[in-house]
């Protein structure tokens, strides 16, 4: 085991949602940590919500008054980056933009100890660019934490061209010791989990771009079909369009372009205005006092189904036949092309064609599709799509 002391000390810059969570981590830990921002103020009122979290945790029996008190004291807010000449690791976690982070390891590199470790949070810029220029650019490397810090257990540990390797070991143990699930990644655009989650992000942005459907229906969608935690809009909101909207177009230019992690202009609307999510008290959703969340469209059906019909192989879709044989519904089974014919309508699954165009290119009437999801025998959603030319009746 390479990891840290459990008393070494550990340093936070950036005292925002993630510097103020990755402190909380380490001081959980049992680490001393000291927190600094620019803004004056902000690393003190960042140890406060921290230790209000900690009264949380007390209230709900995870933690004891005492741990809190110990906790607590083992943040400490600093004014300046001179007084971190005895810190082991020096997280920094302020604005996702490469010249402010370059700017910031140079002045650690000049202040701190030849053996500190500088890691970095950042979601998405070179953890090989952040480091070169330095004197010890060996000593860079990402430490990746999502949102919120003390509840998600991945950490991303990124190493760039220059990395020691034995610095990976290092971190890679160390947070195993925070009660983390590290993975070691290369500095490959967004590592790996910002690459996989952009396209989530860029297709939900375009669909409500399109007017495919309103941000409640596609976040209902992606959790009640889909089986996520938060769909792509209550999620960005979380996240803070700023940093998500800097994340996109830093992915997309290290992609030359990649058409799919193109930036949204409906996200760079939001951050022009202001409107960065729950940090600001409004995103794509309102988060004043008493505010409403939209509802997600939904379809109640007026008229009661007693039978239908199934005609061949429903595929993935076959335990939504189990489920209406379960609610009583009369199932005939025939030879067919793997429809579901219920009342005058047609259903099936989506193959990628749109409605109308498959309606007339396979000859069915009143065809309505059937999204993708997850899991069929217990999705609490499914999407539905159809073409111009499907009537009331087949709808309803
Ligand atoms: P934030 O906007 O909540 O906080 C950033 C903080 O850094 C602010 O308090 C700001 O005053 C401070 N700051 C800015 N420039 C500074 C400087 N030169 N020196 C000292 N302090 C400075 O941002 P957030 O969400 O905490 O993100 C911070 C970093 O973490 C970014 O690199 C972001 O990409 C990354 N990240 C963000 C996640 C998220 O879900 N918000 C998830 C994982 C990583």
């Amino acid at each position: 085991m390479a990891a840290l002391d459990n008393d070494a000390l550990v340093a936070v810059i950036g005292a925002g949602a993630m510097g103020a969570g990755i402190a909380q981590v380490a001081a959980q830990a049992g680490h001393p940590v000291c927190l600094y921002d620019n803004r004056p103020g902000a690393a003190a009122q960042a140890i406060e919500g921290i230790d209000r979290q900690l009264g949380r945790l007390v209230e709900k029996g995870r933690l004891t008054p005492d741990n809190r008190s110990a906790i607590r004291a083992r943040l400490q807010p600093i004014d300046s980056l001179d007084d971190l000449a005895d810190a082991r690791l020096v997280i920094e976690a302020i604005v996702e933009s490469l010249p402010i982070k370059q700017e910031l390891l140079r002045q650690l590199e000049a202040r701190c100890a030849d053996d500190c470790i500088l890691a970095s949070n950042t979601s998405s810029l070179s953890i090989t660019s952040l480091a070169a220029g330095l004197r010890h650019p060996e000593r860079v490397i990402g430490m990746h934490f999502f949102n919120p810090a003390p509840l998600m257990a991945l950490v991303e540990v990124v190493s760039g061209l220059a990395t020691a390797p034995t610095l990976a070991t290092i971190l890679y143990d160390t947070a195993r010791n925070w009660g983390k699930q590290p993975v070691h990644t290369r500095s490959t655009p967004g590592f790996i989990v910002n690459r996989v989650a952009r396209p989530f992000y860029a297709e939900s942005l375009r669909l409500l771009q399109e007017g495919a459907a309103d941000c409640a229906t596609l976040d209902a969608l992606l959790r009640d079909a889909g089986g996520f935690r938060m769909g792509a809009f209550e999620l960005t909101d979380l996240i803070g369009h700023d940093v998500n909207y800097a994340v996109t177009c830093s992915v997309f230019e290290a992609f030359y372009g990649d058409f799919r992690f193109q930036p949204s202009l409906v996200q760079k609307e939001l951050v022009d205005a202001g409107r960065l999510g729950r940090k600001t008290g409004q995103g794509f959703y309102s988060y004043a006092e008493g505010a409403e969340r939209p509802q997600a469209a939904t379809i109640t059906s007026q008229a009661p189904v007693e039978r239908c019909t199934v005609e061949g192989d429903l595929g993935v879709l076959q335990p939504l036949v189990e489920r209406l044989r379960a609610k009583g519904i009369g199932v005939t089974e025939r030879a067919g092309s793997g429809l579901l014919r219920v009342g005058d309508a047609t259903l099936a699954l989506s193959d990628g064609r749109l409605a109308s165009q498959r309606a007339r290119e396979d000859g069915l009437r009143n065809l309505v599709l059937l999204d993708l999801a997850l899991d069929y025998a217990n999705a609490t959603r499914l999407a539905i799509s159809h073409g111009a030319e499907c009537s009331a009746e087949a709808l309803d």
